[in-house]
């Protein structure tokens, strides 16, 4: 089943949770539930270009993760490594633009300088966009865009009465990408974490007991489903919605 592309999210973003319980709950050390999780994104990546979504943003990585235990943060380290390599071909050959939100100059070297390689060179695809979430926080990055804002009043480049919604939202990194209209949550938790915190505003939001490891083409699909059978208000009423067609 693929759904009719009228009715897909335009922009769709996963917190993937659950790696650590999936492991746990096999006997197995966490850092095989990342492994494993790196898997999923390779298979709801390829979905996700297949059905037509036009951007997908996945939390790869929080501005809290790096007070995990060491060998844990190295694992995920050396996953984002191996993700971007060994994914190159695919990204490339299906014209997937790869972008990087969050504080990506904490990032090893060993993680930036290949992530940032393929962010240059996918710059001219235009299939999907791809963004991974990366030492990213939500709060952080709206105090970083009112930073930078707040510098361009200071030297006259923008007046205080500039300051729109949308302006604000340019000023964010997610500023190209097209409106968040569904934000995923696998593991059963149901909190935002964190994570674009403003682009969630109008966003649908959908939780699935299933663990990250255990999402695939067929989850997203299912996702998706519930999304198409959403009505979307807008703070509108329904006849006001209907009305408008
Ligand atoms: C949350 O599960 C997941 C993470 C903190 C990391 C997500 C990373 C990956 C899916 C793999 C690497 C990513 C890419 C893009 C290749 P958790 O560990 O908090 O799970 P728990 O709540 O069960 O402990």
């Amino acid at each position: 089943m693929t759904p009719d592309s009228t009715r897909l999210p335009r922009h769709v973003a996963i917190i993937m949770d659950g790696n650590g319980r999936w492991a746990q709950r096999r006997g197995l050390p966490r850092v095989d539930g990342h492994r494993r999780g790196a898997k999923s994104v390779k298979d709801v990546v390829r979905a996700a270009r297949e059905v037509g979504l036009r951007a997908l943003t996945l939390y790869a990585f929080s501005s809290q993760n790096w007070d995990r235990p060491p060998d844990e943060v190295a694992t995920l380290m050396q996953l984002l490594r191996d993700y971007v390599i060994d994914e190159r071909a695919e990204i490339m050959g299906n014209g997937i633009r790869l972008i990087a939100i969050g504080e990506v100059d904490r990032l090893p070297d060993f993680v930036r300088d290949p992530l940032l390689d393929l962010v240059r060179d996918s710059a001219g695809n235009r299939a999907m966009t791809l963004c991974l979430a990366l030492s990213y926080g939500g709060r952080e990055s709206i105090v970083a865009a009112a930073r930078a804002l707040c510098e361009l009043a200071t030297k006259g480049v923008i007046q205080p009465s500039d300051l729109t919604e949308a302006r604000f939202s340019e000023a964010l990194q997610t500023g190209g990408l097209p409106q968040l209209d569904l934000l995923i949550r696998t593991s059963g938790e149901e909190r935002l974490s964190n994570f674009l915190l403003w682009e969630a505003a109008y966003a649908e939001l959908y939780f699935t007991d299933t663990f990250w490891p255990d999402f695939g083409r067929e989850h997203l699909l299912e996702a998706l489903a519930s999304f198409d059978g959403r009505e979307r208000r807008f703070g509108l009423t329904r006849e006001q919605i209907r009305s408008a067609g």
